[in-house]
């Protein structure tokens, strides 16, 4: 079965059950209390917690999902970074025998796999929350017998919340046994079963039986039951498609061969098909591309460090495979073509993909040359590498922890990560000061020059077209800097036209309307946007008459008469794609035209 018609096949199964089919949600969720969509249930989170009434009691979604726990288990056989999850929702609605039976059915009839070779685990019970006997006696109904059913605690058969509080419950998970050759030797058939990490057993199937909210009641958590008893599922996606296409692991299906195929016609040296490093590109640059397309763009916090810590990883990899230069524009095209026709933004979205990432390669790739020297003649004399020269790498060549850690343990070295944390507090401290002092607290930030930077941005939107984004801005008491997606240099009629269109909507004296509102009405209403993941869901939109609309923390003047004359002091390249503009203010004079 391909893996295309394994996502048709269980949306049907379970549209033909009453469930509502959902799209999936943004890689960057709208709870703010997590970084990024680890599972189908996340955007389903109020109605589970029963504070929406749903129209529908039933849905099911092919979720996109993203998690980084396991980031240095890529390369395994079933380790990504993003990955796909089908699941299945009962808000209030059926429960834990419907969740059973389904799944069952699902994977026997639908998927054909042997009966024999599932294995249940169920939770045991601690402290105030019993034992799922419920589930036991159902999955013995339903002919599953005794001796393949394990009883596992709080870790491993407890799921959720989600973030620190909200919606979980115990779970009842099946595992598909790939048989004794998979156990590498290291298991006797006894004492192995489900979570034992030989590699025979692969978790393909959690149901988990929602009852529970987790709460803060001080000092500690309490469990306490929801209004309503609800089911939410999740299919490993990429592990099924690897038992159902009879890979040993998910590299090899064709949600992955292509890619890795394609990795391997940019490599020039003979390197054996399927290596790790050739897992690591794929997954990482698959998961880039998703993550870019959903508005996230490398930073140094948060969800823009997930992205730029995997895109360094791959772009070391790659270098280390000697791949050729473009070797990420013919990946991120295979990507595209697997990908696009389930998630069509990333199609969308391609240009900006290649742009960021062809940008964060130029950007990362001379540093990295210059990096490893650095590590050679410093790093390679100590068996723990020392904080400090850990975090000169990060610091100066912009090498995340986990790179550092990885290029010690190909040399047999370690890593001090608790000095390189010290470092990195210290560093942070020493710089929150400076800014303090070069701002009074933020207290210099020109208005003016915020103002100008919305007028800027749509004076460049006019005269080049809409494609024209934000892709950065930093502005301080002399002068703004304006980052942009703009492929060809601009030309010096370019520059005098939205120079004249900026000067004059400062003649014209245009007001400038503040206004707060949800950030979901704010893009509706056609309110530029910056990165999504920097906007809490509250925002505030500037307006500036109808020539300008953006979301912004501002602050802003109040009319545009207060700019003085706008000029551009400079434009130029700022990583491919992007180009720069530097301009300032000057106070009006009487030589002035207007
Ligand atoms: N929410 C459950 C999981 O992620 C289904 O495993």
């Amino acid at each position: 079965m391909t893996s295309f018609e394994l996502r048709q096949k269980f949306l049907d199964f379970f549209k033909k059950r009453g469930h509502k089919i959902v799209g999936s949600s943004s890689l960057v969720p709208d709870d703010e209390s997590v970084l990024l969509t680890t599972a189908g249930m996340q955007q389903f989170t109020p109605e589970l917690s029963g504070k929406i009434k749903s129209h529908y009691s039933r849905v099911c979604s092919v979720q996109k999902c993203f998690r980084t726990p396991d980031i240095e288990e890529v390369g395994d056989d079933t380790h990504h970074t993003f990955f796909e999850m089908l699941g299945n929702w009962s808000f209030g609605d059926y429960f834990k025998e419907e969740a059973v039976k389904w799944a069952l059915e699902f994977l026997l009839n639908e998927c054909k796999l042997d009966k024999e070779k599932l294995y249940i685990t169920v939770f045991k019970g601690k402290n105030e929350i019993p034992k799922d006997k419920e589930s036991i006696k159902i999955w013995q109904d339903n002919g599953i017998p005794n001796k393949r059913i394990f009883e596992f605690g709080m870790e491993d058969n407890f799921w959720g919340p989600a973030g620190e509080i909200g919606p979980c419950g115990p779970c009842s998970e099946i595992h598909y046994d790939k048989g004794r050759k998979f156990s590498k030797g290291k298991c006797s058939i006894k004492g192995c079963g489900p979570n034992c990490d030989c590699g025979r057993f692969v978790e393909i199937w959690n149901l988990v039986f929602m009852e529970y909210h987790k709460k803060i009641q001080n000092p500690k958590y309490k469990y306490i039951l929801l209004p309503q008893k609800n089911v939410d599922t999740g299919i490993g996606f990429e592990r099924l498609v690897a038992i159902l296409q009879q890979k040993s692991s998910s590299y090899e299906t064709d949600l992955f061969l292509p890619l890795i195929e394609s990795i391997e016609k940019s490599s020039s040296t003979n390197h054996k098909l399927q290596t790790t490093n050739y897992r690591i590109i794929a997954d990482h640059i698959r998961g880039s591309v998703f993550l870019i397309a959903d508005g996230v763009l490398p930073s140094n916090v948060d969800r823009g460090y997930i992205l730029r810590r995997i895109l360094r990883r791959a772009i070391r990899h790659a270098k280390l495979l000697n791949l050729s230069k473009n070797w990420y524009a013919d990946l991120i095209k295979e990507i595209i073509s697997i990908y696009g026709i389930v998630y069509p933004e990333i199609k969308t979205k391609e240009t900006d993909i290649i742009t960021v990432i062809q940008d964060e390669s130029e950007k990362f790739s001379k540093a990295l040359a210059k990096g490893l020297k650095e590590f050679k003649t410093q790093a390679i004399k100590f068996k723990i590498i020392p904080g400090n020269i850990v975090f000169n790498l990060y610091q100066s060549y912009g090498f995340p922890l986990e790179m550092t850690k990885e290029l010690a343990e190909e040399k047999g070295l370690k890593v001090d990560e608790k000095g390189f944390e010290k470092e990195l507090k210290k560093h942070q401290e020493i710089s929150r000061a400076g800014v303090k002092k070069k701002f009074g607290g933020g207290g210099e930030i020109s208005p003016q020059l915020h103002t100008a930077t919305h007028l800027l941005h749509q004076a460049l939107r006019d005269v080049l077209g809409s494609n024209v984004k934000q892709m950065g801005s930093d502005i301080n008491s002399e002068r703004l800097r304006f980052d942009f997606s703009h492929s060809e240099k601009m030309t010096s009629e370019q520059m005098k036209k939205v120079e004249e269109i900026v000067n004059q909507k400062i003649k014209q004296n245009l007001i400038i309307i503040e206004k707060e509102m949800p950030l979901d009405e704010a893009i509706k209403s056609g309110a530029l946007s910056f990165f999504k993941e920097k906007y809490p869901e509250i925002v505030k939109v500037y307006s500036i008459q109808d020539f300008s609309k953006e979301i912004c923390a501002g602050p802003h003047v109040k009319k545009t008469g207060e700019l003085g004359v706008f000029k551009i002091i400079k434009e130029q390249s700022s990583g491919a794609g992007i180009r720069r503009i530097k301009a300032v203010l000057s106070k009006k004079t009487s030589k002035t035209k207007f």
